[in-house]
């Protein structure tokens, strides 16, 4: 892969998600004076969307307060398959967790996959929704054996799963797992639609409101940046990493990892189904409605947030993968996410920890979002209104015990640790000569900031000390953003926060003391 040239042009495309270049994006108002509410949610991603629609349907009032615009995180950036098929994690969910649970985690997939189409049918939203087999697949003799135990593991546990030794895919394969009736969509098409009705009879939804703070206690109240009071019984955190611990300790429990997407036109048709590789580096493949043709969704190239500045060479080589793999017309978009993922790879559903009855958490879905932020929709709207689910033992938080993590979680820490001392005793260049569309650490009396020069010639530098917990940020050229090695927040080269668990801007630097603290709104 690495000596092929590429002859496409990958940097001419749109960096935008296809979702968000493809809808109309809604408004909603900002929050302009204190309210009440039975369940308030932070987040207006899928988990705050759907939580929302269900509980509003049971009866309840509820809240999304979002930080920024509804649907345009996390959500709007997913490759947006709907599956119980995760990668090879059936097999290690038997012999991790027992068969019990493992049947509770496909048995939960399956129902998310359920959930979706039967509103898509209800409701007849138009979002592109189709029922494909989800398959994966090897390109090495190593992982033939792993994919049929999976397949046995997954078949145990009443999965629609069989070995096939090949793929409608124009390459060769030494194998592959093929589940029946998963499903694709556009996901936008689809909250988007939801969110309309969630509005009205005391329920509301409010973007550009961020929440500071939480005061606990038998009634909660939720602090927001323009001074306004969310009073709630019962309050889901649903801000992707959560902005809000209470001591449950989640920034020692949790990493966050960047993958990369292109949409890709090609010259011919793309087979019926949707495609993961078994093995690294992983490659994801989908086809969607595009006009009246379809273009292909590729994706992969993971690492840790904050840990590689040069990321363009992502896009590159998703951008080589393509063009060995189809007869590739044109590139068209261009976008990266970002995924939560636990230290055991399954979520944290349920308590936010076992001394807060009405705070609840969603996160860690590792990838696997669209069905999984729908169990969680699920889950928490039963355990507020029923005091139980029958998938949320699986999910539950509390599973964790720091103690017996074991090894993943003392790295996990150990990293983050360095990221803290080693953003403080490097040295950083003091060379201001900066070009244009480039970035700098510089020293600046004393400590380090962050130096960009944008197109237009003007520089902008700010603190690049993390607003969360005080790591140090780190430039990714692709997106031109700031971001964290320890928890993934990101901030623009203007230091506006764009992704938590920070919700604070950078301090700007530049312009003299008399400068304007950026978080005070
Ligand atoms: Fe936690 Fe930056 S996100 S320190």
């Amino acid at each position: 892969m690495a000596n092929t040239t590429l002859d496409l042009d990958v940097y001419s495309s749109t960096q935008e998600p296809y979702w968000l270049a493809s809808t109309k994006k809604p408004e909603y108002p900002t929050l302009e004076k204190d309210i009440s509410v039975d369940v308030a949610i932070v987040g207006g991603g899928m988990v705050g969307i759907t939580s929302a629609y269900i509980l509003k349907n049971k009866g309840l009032k509820v809240a999304i307060i979002e930080g920024h615009r509804i649907a345009q995180g996390t959500t709007g950036h997913t490759t947006a398959k709907i599956t119980s098929q995760h990668g090879l994690i059936y097999d290690k969910l038997i012999t991790k967790f027992g068969e019990e649970k493992a049947k509770q985690y496909a048995n939960a997939n399956e129902a998310a996959i359920d959930f979706i189409a039967n509103l898509v049918q209800e409701k007849n939203i138009d979002c592109d929704f189709s029922r494909r087999p989800a398959y994966v697949y090897t390109q090495r003799d190593e992982y033939v054996k792993k994919l049929e135990k999976e397949v046995e593991a997954a078949s145990k546990l009443g999965l629609k799963a069989s070995y096939e030794a090949t793929v409608p895919l124009p390459f060769q394969v030494k194998g592959a797992i093929k589940f029946a009736d998963q499903a694709q969509f556009h996901p936008l098409k689809y909250l988007y639609k939801l969110a309309k009705e969630i509005p009205g009879d005391g329920s509301y939804i409010f973007e550009l409101s961020k929440v500071l703070d939480i005061e606990e206690g038998e009634t909660c109240k939720l602090l927001t940046s323009h001074g306004h009071k969310v009073t709630a019984s019962q309050v889901i955190i649903a801000s992707h990493f959560p902005f809000y611990d209470g001591f449950g300790m989640y920034f020692t429990k949790i990493h966050v990892e960047k993958s990369y997407v292109l949409g890709v036109k090609i010259r011919d048709k793309f087979p019926e189904g949707m495609f993961i590789t078994a093995e690294e580096p992983g490659r994801s493949l989908r086809s969607q409605r595009y006009k009246d043709s379809e273009i292909i969704l590729v994706g992969g190239e993971h690492h840790k947030t904050g840990s590689e500045i040069q990321t363009n060479i992502h896009y590159e080589n998703l951008a080589k993968f393509a063009q060995e793999s189809f007869d590739v017309q044109e590139i068209l978009y261009r976008w990266s996410t970002q995924d939560c993922t636990t230290v055991d790879g399954l979520p944290y559903i349920g308590h936010l920890t076992s001394k807060t009855p009405n705070l609840f958490v969603a996160t860690g879905f590792a990838k696997w979002g669209m069905t999984n932020s729908t169990v969680a929709a699920n889950i928490l709207a039963d355990l507020i209104t029923q005091g139980e689910s029958p998938f949320a033992p699986v999910y539950d938080p509390a599973r964790i015990n720091i103690m017996a993590a074991g090894p993943t979680l003392v790295s996990q820490n150990l990293d983050v640790a360095v990221k803290f001392v080693s953003g403080k005793i490097s040295s950083a260049p003091q060379n201001l000569d900066i070009k244009r569309g480039e970035a700098q650490v510089i020293k600046v009396e004393g400590g380090k900031a962050g130096a960009y020069r944008d197109e237009n010639d003007e520089l902008f530098v700010v603190d690049i000390t993390c607003t969360h917990l005080g790591c140090e940020l780190v430039w990714n050229e692709a997106e031109k953003t700031w971001d964290c090695p320890c928890h993934g927040s990101r901030f623009n080269y203007k230091g506006e926060n764009i992704e938590g668990p920070a919700f604070l801007n950078l301090k700007q630097i530049d312009e003299g003391p008399n400068k304007k603290d950026p978080n005070i709104f």
